[in-house]
């Protein structure tokens, strides 16, 4: 039995199925989506160490991105409104480092951990979080050793490796192998939103 925040269960259902709705079409995605939800059927501590930042100014696109995930195809405005319910509860924070990035980058983006450390369910197993990038902003590229997989939840460029920039709409989805270079811009029509979850367990 999950102890677990019903709005934040409802949240992780919500992602999963929008993730399995399409993982099949990206092979090597599969196995990284069942060790994280597998994970996730276990509670591991509700709450803890979440800071309480103050909200970013960019959350001012908030609206605009739901606008656009509502619009989006089926299960995603669920999901959209599922991660709504959760995102007061939320601790906005920039990029580390951003605010040595020239530019308007540093007041123009936002990340949020919504389980694993920092989030509203502390775990060690599994990162889940969301990013959001003011319309016509480019959030610069980055790498981890973790592997990823986005939902995307409104419209914008996606990149990997050396590769051009493609374009993402809502319910498509971005995986990210092992220290892969990738990074994102808003188009300028509208705000990045996206959930990104993370396979951090041995
Ligand atoms: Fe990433």
């Amino acid at each position: 039995m999950t102890n677990r925040n019903q709005n934040l269960q409802h949240f992780i259902h919500a992602i999963e199925a929008g993730i399995r709705g399409r993982v099949a079409q990206i092979p090597d995605a599969v196995a990284m989506t069942d060790q994280i939800f597998s994970a996730l059927e276990q509670v591991e501590t509700s709450g803890g160490d979440k800071p309480s930042n103050p909200r970013p100014s960019v959350c001012v696109h908030l609206e605009d991105a739901y606008s656009e995930a509502r619009d989006g195809p089926t299960l995603i405005p669920k999901l959209c409104d599922a991660f709504a319910s959760i995102e007061p509860e939320l601790s906005w924070s920039p990029k580390p480092g951003s605010e040595k990035i020239a530019g308007n980058f540093y007041n123009s983006h936002a990340n949020a951990v919504i389980v694993g450390a920092g989030g509203l369910e502390t775990r060690q197993d599994v990162r889940v979080g969301v990013s959001l990038v003011a319309p016509g902003v480019h959030y610069p590229r980055h790498r981890h050793p973790p592997e990823e997989i986005y939902i995307v939840l409104s419209p914008g460029e996606w990149m990997q490796s050396d590769n051009p920039f493609v374009s993402k709409q809502p319910g498509d989805l971005v995986h990210n192998p092992p220290n892969v270079w990738h990074g994102m811009q808003a188009v300028t029509s509208a705000p990045l939103l996206a959930i990104w979850c993370l396979w951090t367990g041995g």
